[in-house]
């Protein structure tokens, strides 16, 4: 007999509960962060959510259950959650030899990330210096440390409840002779100039207003940015021209540019990383 997945068993004894209306009114799509499911409810399920909680946690094994309604607009990018089931607290994610530790409701963690955490930890040349000016919890510093055999990360963010983290994340990976974490508005945190190999700026929706800030950072000699960035479909070549004007303006050449898709970012629009090969300065 094919097992049955947990979404449809959900929908089968919510629909004894509350009719067949309702039950074709739950998600079909959910997103699992360790122990918790965080889903999407409709308005119309919302006088349901705390029987629905139970539901979720029992057809889920899971400890605790959130809706979601988005992601708060400032800089800390605080997920919009309620929980509906279980009483809350840290989850870990894993993915292969990575472990990422913090609380769902304070925290965000994108799972359509995770293709371009791997990118990440392989593009890393041993011996490399990196800057990862929006750290978070580690997202990428961790996957990088473990895999790419850097010498050292910098790794910033501003938000104390993300550092945290990170600092506790750095710790059970084992990574502390690599990573250094900072708490600090990368804007003016003291940062060493002209040591990177390769800096991480993974902010949205844009870190083309940051990519002032890392080019003093990197090498004379050169070195390589990935800039975060949402564009719309049509709207790409504007985003490189902008690019391009804060080399020139810096002083600093263009290389090479790719472009890496990530992820949708609603109709029409893209979440990208721009692999930015920046050469020399000029003599
Ligand atoms: C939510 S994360 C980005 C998500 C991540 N790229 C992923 O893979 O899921 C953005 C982080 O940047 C931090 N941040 C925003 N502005 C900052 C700044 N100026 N300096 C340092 N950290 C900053 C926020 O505190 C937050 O932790």
């Amino acid at each position: 007999m094919p097992q049955v997945a947990p979404v449809e068993r959900v929908r089968r004894r919510f629909e004894g509960a509350a009719g067949k209306q309702l039950a074709a009114r739950l998600p079909t799509g959910y997103q699992r962060l360790g122990d918790a499911v965080v889903l999407r409810l409709p308005a119309v399920l919302e006088e349901w959510s705390h029987a629905l909680g139970k539901i979720y946690l029992e057809e889920f094994g899971a400890t605790m259950v959130f809706t979601i309604d988005g992601i708060g607009k400032g800089f800390r990018r605080t997920p919009k959650v309620r929980l509906i089931g279980g009483e809350g607290g840290e989850v870990t994610v894993r993915d292969g030899g990575c472990a990422w530790t913090f609380d769902p409701s304070r925290i965000m963690f994108s799972a359509g990330n995770m293709e371009e955490r791997h990118r990440m930890a392989n593009i890393v040349e041993a011996g490399e210096t990196l800057v990862d000016l929006f750290a978070g919890i580690g997202y990428f510093s961790l996957p990088m440390a473990l895999t790419g055999k850097p010498s050292r990360i910098y790794s910033v963010d501003k938000n104390p409840v993300a550092y945290s983290y990170l600092v506790k994340n750095v710790w059970q990976n084992r990574v502390g002779k690599t990573v250094t974490a900072i708490l600090g508005d990368n804007r003016v945190s003291a940062l060493p100039e002209a040591r990177a190999d390769r800096i991480l700026l993974g902010y949205l929706p844009s870190s083309l207003p940051y990519v002032r800030r890392a080019l003093p950072l990197l090498r004379p000699e050169g070195g390589w940015l990935h800039v975060h960035t949402v564009v719309s479909v049509r709207g790409r070549k504007k985003t490189e021209t902008a690019l391009q004007e804060v080399l020139r303006r810096s002083g600093r050449s263009l290389e090479r540019l790719g472009k890496h898709r990530v992820k949708s970012y609603g109709p029409s629009r893209e979440h990208v990383v721009l692999d930015v090969r920046v050469g020399p300065g000029d003599p």
